[in-house]
């Protein structure tokens, strides 16, 4: 036993001053606490939208209206969710818009694909805050969005009845149930990416990840944080 603790005290691979300084995992501030906020609420609004559309979608559904209160409630509520959904998500995207624009990196990370999913990350470009898939949600988030307010409203009889004739609210009505469905798709992908890409979730709960996470999958990010950081104490202002 002491001889095999004598190999293992042994030095190889590394210097004499070489040491364990810290245990603590660096942590890196993520989404401060509003934007989560703003992120939770948007996301509640969005369940709660495509719940009560879905109850009008099909008539073997419409057992989904119970969960507003009956046919009337979710009838009447199902617009001004969809008005606090807007207004919550833009306030997301006035945050967010700049770090999802594209980058040339991000192409060249795009077709790398086949990596990401076998978890190769050495062989792939560094990327800043956001990745392709990422940016691509988010760009598809905003467009769905935006198409669900502009057929939404056309359609919101109580209040904009006579906006555009029958025939135009009838091909809005289509525009409106295919933005949705586009948009439960475009969520399940976030969802899915969020919980398969480990210790994302915390962004958006804790509202830090861990350095080696950031390392991993947005190395520019992190480099960036890190010269931001020089000659300032942890967590220092
Ligand atoms: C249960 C549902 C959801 C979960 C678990 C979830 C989780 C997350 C997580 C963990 C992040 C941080 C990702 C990162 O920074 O790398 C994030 C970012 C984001 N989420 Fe969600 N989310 C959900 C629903 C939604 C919904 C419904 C929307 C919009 C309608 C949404 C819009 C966004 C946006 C715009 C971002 C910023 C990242 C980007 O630009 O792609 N999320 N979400």
């Amino acid at each position: 036993m002491a001889a095999q603790l004598n190999t293992e005290n042994k030095r190889v691979h590394s210097a004499s001053g070489d040491e364990l300084v810290s245990r603590k995992p660096v942590l890196l501030m993520r989404y401060r606490g509003f934007t989560r906020c703003n992120h939770w609420l948007t996301a509640l609004c969005m369940f709660a939208l495509l719940l009560s559309g879905f109850a009008f979608f099909h008539p073997s559904l419409f057992w989904l209206t119970n969960l507003f209160g009956g046919g009337q409630l979710t009838r009447w509520i199902h617009p001004w969710i969809g008005v606090v959904l807007v207004i919550s998500f833009l306030g997301m995207f006035l945050q967010m818009w700049r770090l999802n624009l594209l980058r040339r990196e991000d192409i060249e990370w795009g077709k790398k694909i086949g990596d990401v999913i076998q978890g190769k990350e050495g062989n792939l470009p560094e990327v800043g805050k956001y990745n392709i898939g990422q940016k691509l949600v988010f760009w598809a988030m905003s467009l769905l969005i935006l198409l669900l307010v502009i057929t939404g409203i056309m359609i919101w009889e109580e209040h904009f009845s006579g906006l555009v004739s029958i025939p135009v609210q009838r091909i809005a009505v289509v525009a409106h149930a295919l933005a949705a469905l586009g948009c439960f798709f475009v969520v399940l992908a976030h969802v899915y990416a969020a919980i398969w890409t480990r210790g994302t979730i915390r962004a958006m709960t804790r509202g830090t990840v861990t350095g080696g996470w950031a390392f991993r999958h947005h190395r520019k990010w992190l480099r960036e944080l890190a010269r931001r950081d020089v000659g300032r104490e942890p967590g220092g202002k």
